[in-house]
């Protein structure tokens, strides 16, 4: 059997902020578990929103019709893993710009290609609009048809400055919870 892959998307445009430090902890567990794990950092680049051109469906292209940002790179990634973990910063009650151009363009491209790959949300904030931010992830694995295990608590983490997650214990159990559902259901579907 070939070795299992989970795929991180990271929303942030902070290298070493909470959102980081919240993948770590899921790939630790995957990574024991002889999962291969990869971080995408899709925050801080430069992307375009759906320009809603529906080339991808008329032409069947099975990625996007824009090529010129990295969007394409990250539809292959998802389309090349067996696991997706989307994971952003809240940022007015929502997730980054970034993850939003990926879940816009990605799930409208290819949304089929995804269907029973497993996958997760992870959302961080300081305060407030987190399940919002939570919501908008959980609505593409929805629609794509995806397998969401669950953890010991819905997959956030709170903080402000980078390594401010650290304190929230609660969240790294969730973690590690979380990491290993996601390997379990993986083995599950992949025996
Ligand atoms: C533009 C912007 C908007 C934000 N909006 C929210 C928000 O709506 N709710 C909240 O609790 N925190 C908000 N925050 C705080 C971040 O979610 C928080 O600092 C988080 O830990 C950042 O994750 P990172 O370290 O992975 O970048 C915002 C931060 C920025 C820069």
């Amino acid at each position: 059997m070939s070795t299992l892959s989970v795929v991180a998307f990271n929303g942030s445009p902070r290298m070493e902020g909470n959102t980081s430090r919240m993948i770590r902890v899921v790939f630790s567990v995957l990574e024991a578990e002889g999962i291969a794990v990869r971080e995408v950092r899709t925050g801080g680049s430069k992307v375009r929103g759906c320009v809603a051109c529906g080339r991808c469906r008329i032409e069947n292209l099975e990625r996007c019709a824009l090529d010129d940002d990295p969007v394409n790179g990250w539809i292959d990634a998802m389309k090349g893993a067996d696991g997706i973990i989307l994971a952003s910063p809240t940022y007015f009650a929502n997730v980054t710009t970034e993850m939003k151009a990926l879940i816009d363009r990605g799930g409208y491209s290819c949304k089929h290609l995804l269907h029973r790959k497993v996958g997760a949300p992870i959302v961080v904030a300081r305060r407030g609009g987190a399940m919002q931010a939570y919501n908008a992830l959980m609505t593409f694995f929805g629609i794509a048809q995806m397998v969401v295990p669950g953890s010991s608590y819905w997959n956030m983490g709170y903080g402000l400055a980078p390594g401010d997650v650290e304190n929230d214990e609660e969240a790294l159990e969730t973690m590690k919870n979380l990491g290993s559902n996601m390997a379990w259901v993986l083995r599950k579907l992949h025996a």
